[in-house]
């Protein structure tokens, strides 16, 4: 039995990591934290709350006076940090809670770990630390040895916090292992990001704003492979070793677009090309063979099962996206799209 602090778990990932976990360890301790931020909603983790083994907390990441608390009550064995400001597009509107949150909040949680004892310190990174990829050199991949080389703030800060990890790692022997994983997509991804927007715009006939010519390639995941990922690295990875995790799923976002309009039998028509995001990248592209050949992980959703569980969700769960964009998303979306 473990106890487990599952940090920005009323998020997309954190909560999909969270229900993974129910159902694999249930023995498990899992206490979350989470600031409640507009990205986290408490409201998606109503199947565990009358849960014993589960305990939620609101709590900021950087308050280390309320994480501090939190450790000496649940002297927990492992942390996995999810909690994040996790939009590029909001990055570049505005640095500074990125900084806060992505960079100050983890070197809080790693003091925590070093006062209180820790089994391992997992970090929750992305592949958008490496960069990005020429379209034209699809032979490329980003391996755990590609330099950082970041091109936004959001990508800086994560990258930031990658370097303070492994610096942790050096200086104090902190336990830590980090993973990167590509763009993932499923329940519960709020409705800014692409795959949501454009299936929620699509479903009220409105206009679906692609960026430039909608060239760029992301690398997609299903949720749960990537929470599968995770919970390997955090019981079987080596200490002090990141490890990428990616499904060798590269599309277009016109292609993603596309698709969407062919199965919600929407004309494509909809589909408006807008002013391009500043210093967009390129391409992401993964190559996982390290997590394949030291833990055996293989992703384990086909895109095309995937994107049809993914659309069928949001069909099914107006009743959780619908609060939300009638909410102050409304306001974040006319500053976003409204000039664009
Ligand atoms: P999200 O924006 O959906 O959720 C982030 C969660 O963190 C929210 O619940 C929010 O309330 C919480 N949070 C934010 N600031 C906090 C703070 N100061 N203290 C406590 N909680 C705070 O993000 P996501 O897409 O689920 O991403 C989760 C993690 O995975 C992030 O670290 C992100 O960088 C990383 N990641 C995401 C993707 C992706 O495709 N979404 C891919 C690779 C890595
Ligand atoms: O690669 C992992 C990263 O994936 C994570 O670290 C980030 O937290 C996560 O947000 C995601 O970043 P992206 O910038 O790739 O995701 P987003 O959904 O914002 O955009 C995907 C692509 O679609 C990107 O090329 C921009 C484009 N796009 C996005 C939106 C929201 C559009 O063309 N139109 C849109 O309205």
């Amino acid at each position: 039995m473990k106890r487990i602090i599952v940090t920005g778990g009323a998020g997309f990932i954190g909560s999909n990591f969270i229900f993974y976990m129910r159902q694999a360890h249930p023995e498990d301790r899992l206490i979350c934290l989470d600031k409640l931020t507009y990205a986290g909603n408490l409201s998606t983790l109503a199947p565990v709350m009358g849960d014993g083994n589960f305990r939620f907390c609101k709590t900021d990441i950087c308050d280390r006076e309320a994480v501090y608390r939190i450790f000496e009550e649940e002297k927990p064995d492992i942390v996995v940090n999810f909690a994040a400001e996790s939009h590029v597009d909001r990055s570049i509107e505005n640095p500074s809670i990125f900084l806060e949150t992505n960079i100050i909040g983890t070197s809080v949680l790693m003091d925590a770990c070093r006062k209180y004892g820790i089994e391992r310190y997992h970090q929750v990174s992305t592949d958008e630390v490496y960069g990005d990829l020429p379209l034209d050199r699809p032979d490329l991949f980003f391996t755990e040895e590609t330099p950082i080389h970041t091109s936004s703030p959001y990508s800086s800060s994560k990258a930031s916090a990658d370097l303070l990890v492994l610096a942790y790692h050096r200086t104090y022997g902190l336990p830590v292992s980090i993973s990167r994983c590509s763009n993932n997509y499923g329940p519960y991804h709020f409705p800014e990001k692409l795959i949501p927007l454009m299936i929620i715009n699509a479903l009220h006939d409105e206009p679906l704003p692609v960026y430039g010519a909608g060239l760029n390639v992301r690398d997609w995941l299903y949720v749960e492979d990537h929470c599968k990922a995770i919970d390997l690295v955090i019981r079987n990875g080596r200490v002090g070793e990141v490890y990428n995790i990616g499904g060798h799923n590269e599309m277009q976002n016109i292609e993603i677009v596309r698709l969407i309009c062919d199965r919600l039998h929407k004309p494509e028509s909809l589909i408006t090309h807008v002013t391009d995001r500043k210093g967009h990248d390129l391409r992401y592209a993964i190559d996982p063979s390290k997590i394949h050949r030291e833990l055996g992980w293989l992703p384990e959703t086909k895109f095309a099962d995937g994107i049809e569980k993914t659309i069928d969700w949001y069909l099914k769960h107006e009743d959780w996206w619908q609060p939300i964009v009638t909410g102050e998303y409304r306001n974040y979306y006319e500053r976003m799209y409204g000039n664009r």
